[in-house]
């Protein structure tokens, strides 16, 4: 029986670049069913709730969605949809592969797979202002909750995978040193998880010091590992030694459920216009269908006729061709 998945288009260049991978992935024939559902700006304008009912009914039934990025306004507004879906399904751990699928980016030929605890730290969002003579505003405090079970889960998963996906070596990046009883806690349990995997080298590095070395020298990391917020930034410079935002796919899984999505936004500027680059959200399909529907092969197929369009000539505009998005998902479908 087919598996049917939840999309979630989303908003801004989402609902363009959703199209585009749907089309590839029909044409490479997975046997998948599609529950088309709202999130985010869109749905709190058509549905009244950035978050309806029926889409998180749809991925409590479903347990894989496919997601496009959700536009979340800064400072007032609603909470983060993408927050919300975490807790909602517990998608404990957000795995970034960081590798080059095109050349002439800002480092060649870069593979590595940055490992984010997703559900604890400081975007448990539990802050709140301080008054100080007659100034509600006058400070805000927010609170970091680090756990020994979220630290140990989160690890245990990042050495799991690199044991399982032939990985060498594991980096806990932490901060440890000025936040000694959170990070110190992240660290402690890292240190105990990793005597459990002697084939897994393992190390340990200061998060600023690790942004560092990530921009001078990222061949010398593997697997990185982190708690939230560390790993909400670190992902992103990561992501830049590549070149683009643009390429890259990323998975957030939690126990028996895994949510797919690129790892760019709504990109409001170019919204509309027909030239998002859709390469990351095809890539995170490739990772659907490589690590939830158990089929490498097909993934490897829709990964090479990716590498394949781009090496012919068909470059979206960020990485300086002049493909729109449908025309790339046409090139990536005719190369499959
Ligand atoms: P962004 O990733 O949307 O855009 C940054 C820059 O990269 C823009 O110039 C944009 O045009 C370009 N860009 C991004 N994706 C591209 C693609 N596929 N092809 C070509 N160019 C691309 O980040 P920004 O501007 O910080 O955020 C915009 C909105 O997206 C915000 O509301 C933010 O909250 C949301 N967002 C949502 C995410 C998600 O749902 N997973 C992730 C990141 C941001
Ligand atoms: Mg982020």
């Amino acid at each position: 029986m087919a598996q049917t998945i939840t999309v979630i288009p989303g908003d801004g260049i989402g609902p363009e670049v959703t199209d585009a991978t749907l089309t590839v992935l029909k044409a490479a024939g997975a046997d998948l069913e599609y529950d088309m559902q709202q999130a985010g700006l869109i749905a709190l304008q058509e549905q009244r709730n950035p978050l309806p009912k029926s889409t998180l009914e749809s991925a409590e039934a479903n347990r894989i969605m496919l997601k496009g990025p959700l536009t979340t306004p800064s400072g007032a507004g609603f909470r983060s949809i993408n927050v919300e879906m975490r807790k909602a399904f517990d998608l404990y751990a957000h795995v970034r592969p960081v590798r080059t699928i095109v050349p002439g980016g800002r480092y060649e030929d870069i593979d590595l797979v940055l490992i984010r605890e997703n559900t604890e730290g400081l975007y448990v969002g539990v802050e709140h202002y301080i008054g100080i003579h007659g100034d509600p505003h006058a400070a805000a405090e927010s609170v970091m909750i680090i756990t020994r079970f979220g630290a140990e889960r989160i690890c245990r998963y990042a050495f799991e995978y690199a044991r399982a996906n032939g990985r060498k070596k594991a980096t806990l990046a932490h901060k440890a040193n000025i936040l000694k009883f959170t990070q110190g806690l992240f660290l402690e349990v890292g240190q105990e998880v990793a005597k459990e995997y002697p084939d897994i080298e393992w190390e340990d590095r200061i998060i600023d010091a690790t942004a560092m070395l990530l921009v001078l020298d990222p061949y010398r990391f593997d697997v990185l590992v982190m708690e939230n917020m560390f790993g909400d930034i670190l992902s992103d410079l990561a992501a830049a030694t590549t070149g683009s935002l643009g390429t890259l796919p990323s998975a957030s899984v939690g126990a028996g459920t895994a949510l797919y999505e690129p790892v760019h936004g709504s990109a409001p500027d170019i919204a509309g216009t027909g030239v998002a680059n859709p390469m990351g959200m095809i890539l995170s399909v490739a990772m659907c269908v490589d690590r939830t529907l158990g089929e490498p092969t097909l993934a490897t197929a829709i990964r090479e006729a990716v590498r394949n369009t781009m090496a012919h000539g068909d470059v979206p505009a960020d990485l300086g061709g002049e493909t729109s998005t449908m025309a790339f998902a046409s090139a990536v479908r005719n190369r499959l």
